[in-house]
């Protein structure tokens, strides 16, 4: 695997491969990967001729008071599963090189409605700050296809819009979540969780599934399911900043005849801010 730090690199060696009819699969990641990162790869693998990730913790997506600093770095062990899965170009920028005009003059990419309402509304600014470093690392890349993770839906959601309302010539895909053995959606951020914690964290998968199963049943009292929800969780420690459930389609309050549900929390357990979905097909 070759790694570069320069977007005049990482252009050059995807041209030449596209010039030569390779078709080229990105996944941008902020790196500390786990076996939910190897699931997207793999996926690139199936699809791509080239593999092309990214490592970069983009301080645009991160507020004041968050964990930009604190947030895992772990170069050496990402290069290393990065190249034994198949990668084989890892663009890995500095902050310089993203935003030469500094982080206050950067052109920002905001993608309204959809932008300020769930983890928007608990973070301001992030879904900003994540739709600005995309189409950078879009741009820098120019990959046929990009693959990103369904555990985070709605930054999933953001970019399949802002790719289409920017003309942007690039193939969005999702992968599934990985989940450990008892449900717990894999993350970097669940490395924040004390053994305790670790041990209460998967009830958050199992409050979905609850839920899910309601509606599978035919529920249609939202408020009720949420509310149970949000109380099972708080009297086992949890901080739900929102458990909601939503139209997947374009993630907007219900309709009772909707046939497509996604059931999607962040909650707090300790310092780590997990988030989880689940979409239901009715
Ligand atoms: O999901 C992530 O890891 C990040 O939000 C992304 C898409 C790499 C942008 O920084």
């Amino acid at each position: 695997m070759k790694t570069v730090n320069t977007i005049k690199a990482v252009r050059e060696q995807v041209n030449a491969w596209k010039q030569a009819g390779l078709k080229v699969a990105f996944v941008p990641t902020m790196g500390n990967l786990h076996a939910g990162h190897m699931t997207l790869l793999k996926k690139a693998n199936e699809l791509a001729d080239k593999v092309v990730a990214s490592i970069f913790v983009n301080p645009l997506q991160f507020g004041p008071f968050e964990d930009y600093d604190q947030y895992p770095r772990t170069p050496d062990s990402d290069s290393k599963k990065l190249s034994d899965n198949g990668c084989e170009l890892l663009f890995l920028p500095s902050v310089e090189e993203m935003y030469p005009l500094g982080r206050e003059q950067a052109t920002l990419i905001n993608v309204p409605v959809i932008s300020e309402i769930l983890c928007g509304q608990d973070r301001p600014g992030h879904f900003t700050g994540m739709a600005t470093v995309v189409s950078k690392l879009l741009n820098s890349v120019q990959p046929d296809i990009a693959i990103f993770g369904q555990k985070d839906f709605q930054q999933l959601m953001i970019i399949r819009r802002m790719v289409l309302d920017l003309c942007m010539p690039v193939e969005i895909l999702g992968a599934k979540t990985n989940r450990e053995d008892d449900g717990l959606a894999m993350s970097s951020r669940n490395q924040y969780l004390s053994q305790e914690e670790r041990q209460t964290a998967p009830l958050l998968y199992a409050n979905l599934r609850a839920a899910a199963n309601k509606l599978k049943d035919g529920d249609r009292n939202f408020s009720a399911i949420e509310d149970e929800c949000i109380a099972d969780l708080s009297e086992n420690g949890f901080r739900p900043s929102y458990f909601e459930i939503r139209q997947a389609e374009d993630l907007q309050k219900p309709q009772s005849d909707a046939k497509e549900f996604v059931v999607i929390t962040a909650s707090w357990l300790g310092k780590a801010r997990l988030i989880d979905n689940l979409v239901i097909e009715v």
